[in-house]
């Protein structure tokens, strides 16, 4: 029936509305990426690469050549699983890192981003029990948060999960029919703390795994940033069966939103599902350009020219923090990765005087952000990024924490 009086529109209440989705956490991150805009900002709070990283001359190239060998097509709609000379190619990346699988086990993602929200959407119910490191990657628990899983935290040590502890929630889980649905793992320079899982503790996971039948999450976006030791063989080269691997060209190429999933076939049709909802396809003009970019040794030859510029600004870092943090903070070494992660004495609260540092012009991210359980976030904890500034302005910002949290612990 047509209108043909005058109606007086009613207001759309959009919080009414929402749906019981939630997520409570406070994304420091987001809230302080939108200081970036702020040229005297010294940010030691993003995960962002330096663009000077980013190999600008050599991707004009690889367009041409990506045009040239695959024609219109790179602008098309593509393949839910992902173009396919990147998935052959990244055979060989992946192999490479003792990873040795087949096409069929192998898609693209909008990021890896994707791939962490798309298997969570694929495995987890409501009450599911997730094990996790403590602190963890925050970005995993934005993806899974709305899933609603119960997230079991094992103490993240210098040389990975306390092994002790995981192999007791998973005992725990199993015994009382709440098996865990997956442990999620950053094997590599981890994000927030920096450190590396030791060989023996990989093992050991893997053995877990095995011995309990349940499957790890290994998310591995950093493994290329390594300045110093030596490369340690990935989870998955130890235990192909139980492993879900993951990789990203964000720290290679650029945030080009690519993400490199390996999975069980029966697990990745699932994952393309929900992929197909999310966003059909991942754009395969930009999987061209990786494809190319691997393809002919540009990414071989450039990793080494990102070490270059991220290992004197990690010593710098380390340095500063040596000389100007009071005595009673101590600090993580990591061998490669974004991120330094800081611990105060007990009483020390970094969300609390990180309006003081904004003040100051610094921005870091409180510790409280990388915790699944409020209940056992620790508060004397913050996470610095040395990525993404010259180190003259590491040096300075450093300096300036150092004076706010000597007066103010
Ligand atoms: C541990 C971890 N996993 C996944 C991601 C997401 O990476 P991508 O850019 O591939 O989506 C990040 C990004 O910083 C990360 O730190």
């Amino acid at each position: 029936m047509a209108v043909t009086h005058e109606i007086t529109p009613i207001s759309i209440k959009w919080q009414e509305k929402f749906s019981t989705f939630n997520s409570n956490r406070m994304n420091y991150v987001r809230e302080i990426l939108k200081l970036a805009s702020d040229p005297e900002m010294i940010l030691l709070s993003g995960g962002f690469p330096d663009p000077k990283t980013f190999p600008t001359e050599a991707v004009h190239r690889l367009i041409d050549e990506a045009i040239e060998r695959y024609g219109s097509n790179i602008f098309q709609y593509g393949d839910s699983r992902g173009f396919l000379p990147l998935r052959l190619l990244s055979l060989k990346y992946l192999s490479d890192r003792g990873i040795n699988t087949e096409v069929e086990n192998v898609q693209i993602f909008t990021g890896s981003q994707q791939f962490l929200q798309l298997v969570g959407e694929s495995l987890i119910n409501p009450g599911d029990r997730i094990i996790v490191t403590k602190p963890t990657y925050l970005g995993v628990l934005s993806a899974w948060d709305k899933f609603r899983p119960q997230y079991r935290e094992v103490d993240l040590e210098s040389d990975g999960p306390n092994i002790k502890q995981l192999e007791h929630e998973i005992v725990d889980g199993v015994i009382t029919g709440e098996a865990p649905k997956f442990i999620y793992l950053v094997p590599n320079f981890n994000n927030p703390s920096g450190e590396t899982i030791s060989l023996e503790k990989r093992q050991q996971i893997a053995a877990l795994a095995q011995k309990y039948g349940v499957p790890i999450f290994e998310d591995d976006p950093y493994r290329e940033l390594r300045y110093s030791g030596e490369h340690l063989p990935t989870i998955f080269s130890i235990a192909p069966d139980h492993t879900i691997y993951s990789s990203s060209s964000s720290k290679t190429l650029f945030p080009a939103r690519l993400g490199i999933g390996v999975a069980p076939f029966e697990l990745l049709q699932r994952v393309t599902y929900f992929k197909q909802g999310a966003d059909l396809n991942t754009a395969n003009f930009t999987q061209a350009i990786f494809a190319e970019y691997m393809k002919d040794g540009s990414m071989e030859r450039h990793i080494p020219e990102i070490v270059g510029i991220y290992t004197p600004r990690l010593q710098v870092m380390l340095n500063a923090l040596h000389e100007f943090f009071p005595r009673e903070f101590t600090f993580t070494r990591p061998e490669g990765g974004m991120f330094v992660w800081v611990r105060g004495p007990k009483v020390f609260d970094s969300e609390k005087l990180l309006p003081i540092a904004l003040a100051q012009k610094v921005a870091y991210v409180p510790g409280i952000s990388f915790y699944a359980n409020s209940d056992t976030a620790e508060r004397n904890t913050l996470r610095l990024n040395f990525s993404n500034q010259p180190e003259e302005r590491i040096i300075e910002g450093i300096k300036r924490l150092g004076v706010i949290f000597s007066s103010n612990q």
